[in-house]
């Protein structure tokens, strides 16, 4: 997607080798015509599949899923990494390590808000190590329900959550793959 790549060229910040700052549009600030762009080009990618719920996890997948929603037609349910004071009860809930963070936390969505009967596309922000993609799945799949796609709008290629997906047979699609951070500079592949 040649908007997003611009804006990753013009506005990320290389931190490291192995971690992009994209927080003036995606992270923190939301660029909303980006977002309305990307909610058009995942509804173009999974337009065929007969979605009927997109799920993602807080915070920053809520703007890129709730676009695709809206082209989509279809309810957004964000999994929740904290337990809250009405939602304790009645939960589906994955662990998932950080590999960034070396941390496991665990997450949650209410039983309520899938069935058997659902079809999932499952968005985030990020891919590095497939970690939170794979949490999610495994929460669509413990409903009973199919995972008909990942939509990812920032993929690092150069770590391994591409891969693992695949392999597990999960159709990946991603907006832009960084293949490198060397150096200061972002490259994309393909
Ligand atoms: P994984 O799910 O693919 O295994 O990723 P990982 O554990 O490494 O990532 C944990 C968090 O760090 C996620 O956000 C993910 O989006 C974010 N992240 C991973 N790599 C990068 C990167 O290069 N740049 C930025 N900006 N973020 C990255 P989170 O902690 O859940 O935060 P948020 O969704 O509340 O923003």
């Amino acid at each position: 997607m040649e908007m997003l790549k611009r804006i990753i060229i013009d506005e990320g910040i290389v931190l490291s080798e192995q971690v992009l700052k994209v927080d003036s549009f995606l992270n923190h600030q939301i660029d909303p015509l980006l977002m309305q762009e990307i909610g058009r080009t995942f509804a173009n990618r999974f337009g065929e599949d007969e979605v009927t719920k997109i799920v993602t996890i807080e915070s920053s997948g809520i703007a890129p899923a709730v676009m695709a929603g809206l082209e989509l037609g279809v309810p957004v349910i964000f999994a929740r990494k904290r337990k809250s004071l009405t939602l304790q009860d009645g939960l589906y809930t994955e662990k998932v390590y950080s590999f960034t963070k070396m941390e496991e936390s665990e997450v949650s969505i209410s039983k309520k808000f899938l069935s058997p009967n659902d079809r999932v596309l499952i968005i985030d922000d990020f891919l590095a190590n497939g970690e939170a993609a794979l949490a999610m799945a495994r929460i669509v799949e413990q409903a009973g329900a199919s995972v008909t796609g990942i939509g990812i709008v920032i993929e690092k290629a150069f770590q391994n959550g591409s891969g693992k997906l695949k392999e597990l047979g999960y159709r990946v699609e991603s907006l832009a793959r960084v293949s490198s951070l060397a150096n200061g500079t972002v490259e994309f592949a393909e």
